[in-house]
């Protein structure tokens, strides 16, 4: 490589293309992402290119180079021994969302082959493996033949996803996060679907989230994000679909990972909370339509219905649970199986009204010191800690009457927990217009 006053040509002249605005070719994109992968190209040059790309934007067509470069810098899951179309759902993180554990049994109980790797999580919102890991027993870590045969035989199995997956996006996060470039959307975009696309599914409908407790705060942003990885998915000839939807409040009540086990339970077995129903069949409308289980949503939603009213989707989140260990009896005794906490706590509210605004990444950064969450991805989490939100949006409250109740195993942080509960709760004298759940659907 030609050298110019020691910098590497090649390096400088994509920078300063995409500096200036322009179109990266396949191959010059492959050539950054290789090159930073084996750590031939330095920090310090990935980082201007970010800080360009952050700034002029890349094309649909770059960012699907972008992706698959970043989906061959590792393995690729083969999911080709499962029978039947194989159909993924990723949610980009929400407070309380606890949809994977509803969702996942729901549409396998209609057919649809669910093979799934997911993620731990951390900062204010959680992950799927950290919920199903507060079932006794449930292992998260199937050899890979064990996880093609459990789909294959029971139709689902929920494993974490390995380091070998997309390791290009792991590499680039760690650098956009110091670098102030996180919040792209083309990054995000390429960053999501490279992890999905590897997992190796035929199709994929994507949740967006869009509030005050989501990533994305602007619902342009969220939709823009939403269309942009539908396209991605597309161009890579798989199938997508997406949702946008309100992260301006919790999902559901529960907000911890035991609590939210409980509230998935309640939720397949037909009791639970509307929003997180309703969510849990629009996305599983879509699933249903890609996986060709139902000509379209309409007719999907009447399957997903009668699996919840049957009691066929909490009869596959059994088997889901006896397949990887898990305590099964959580299915009827949840609050004797799963762990609980010590201390309970109310946070009253100071006044009468309504409920007009909720800051849901507060309530996610509460319900992390309380022990629920992940400050650094070293830390333990308590699988009894938790928040149950006890009023939402457009709720009407007294003075006194308790807001949320904190759940904990350690006694010093339920102050700070409460405080900052206080702080994210909003009361009026008007009763507000409560945000739509769906915002926006994307179909195939
Ligand atoms: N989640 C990801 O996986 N990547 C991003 O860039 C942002 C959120």
């Amino acid at each position: 490589m030609e050298k110019k006053r020691g910098v590497d040509v090649r390096v400088y002249d994509i920078i300063l293309k995409k500096r200036r605005g322009y179109e990266l070719s396949k191959d010059e994109i492959d050539f950054l992402i290789t090159g930073f992968t084996s750590g031939d190209i330095p920090d310090y040059q990935m980082s201007a290119w970010l800080m360009a790309v952050f700034f002029q934007g890349m094309s649909v067509e770059e960012t699907c180079n972008l992706t698959m470069a970043m989906v061959h810098s590792g393995e690729s899951v083969d999911l080709s021994h499962i029978r039947d179309v194989k159909v993924d759902k990723h949610s980009t993180g929400g407070v309380g969302d606890k949809t994977t554990l509803v969702l996942a049994p729901l549409v396998a109980a209609c057919g649809v082959p669910v093979a799934k790797m997911s993620g731990r999580g951390l900062g204010h919102t959680g992950g799927t493996l950290d919920k199903l890991e507060s079932i006794p027993g449930f292992c998260v870590d199937l050899p890979k033949d064990e996880f093609i045969k459990a789909v294959n035989t029971i139709g689902i199995a929920v494993v974490g996803q390995t380091a070998s997956i997309a390791p290009a996006d792991k590499k680039l996060y760690a650098l956009r996060d110091v670098t102030a470039t996180v919040d792209s959307i083309p990054l995000i975009a390429g960053s999501i679907c490279s992890k999905k696309l590897a997992c190796g599914a035929d199709a994929i409908v994507f949740d967006v989230k869009t509030g005050k407790g989501a990533f994305m705060k602007s619902e342009d942003d969220a939709l823009c994000l939403a269309e942009l990885m539908v396209d991605i998915v597309r161009g890579a000839g798989k199938r997508g679909a997406a949702v946008v939807s309100d992260m301006n409040q919790p999902l559901g009540y529960a907000v911890g990972n035991s609590l939210e086990v409980m509230e998935a339970i309640d939720t397949l077995r037909g009791e639970g909370p509307e929003d997180l129903r309703e969510l849990c069949l629009s996305l599983g409308s879509l699933m249903l339509v890609l996986g060709g289980k139902a000509k379209n949503t309409e007719e999907a939603r009447i399957s997903l219905v009668n699996a919840l009213k049957t009691g066929a989707a909490l009869s596959k989140f059994a088997d889901l649970i006896s397949n990887q260990g898990g305590d099964v009896r959580v299915i009827d005794a949840a609050d004797a199986v799963l762990p609980s906490a010590r201390c309970l706590e109310a946070v009253p509210s100071v006044q009468s009204g309504y409920i007009s605004e909720i800051d849901a990444e507060k309530i996610g950064v509460a319900s992390m010191i309380l022990g629920a969450g992940r400050r650094t991805k070293d830390d333990t989490i308590d699988p009894a800690a938790g928040i149950i939100v006890l009023k939402k949006l457009g709720d009407k409250v007294d003075e006194g009457e308790p807001l949320v109740m904190l759940h904990t195993n350690n006694w010093d942080t339920l102050e700070p927990a409460a405080e900052l509960v206080m702080s994210s709760y909003k009361v009026s004298q008007d009763k507000p217009v409560v945000p739509q759940l769906i915002k926006q659907v994307i179909e195939d």
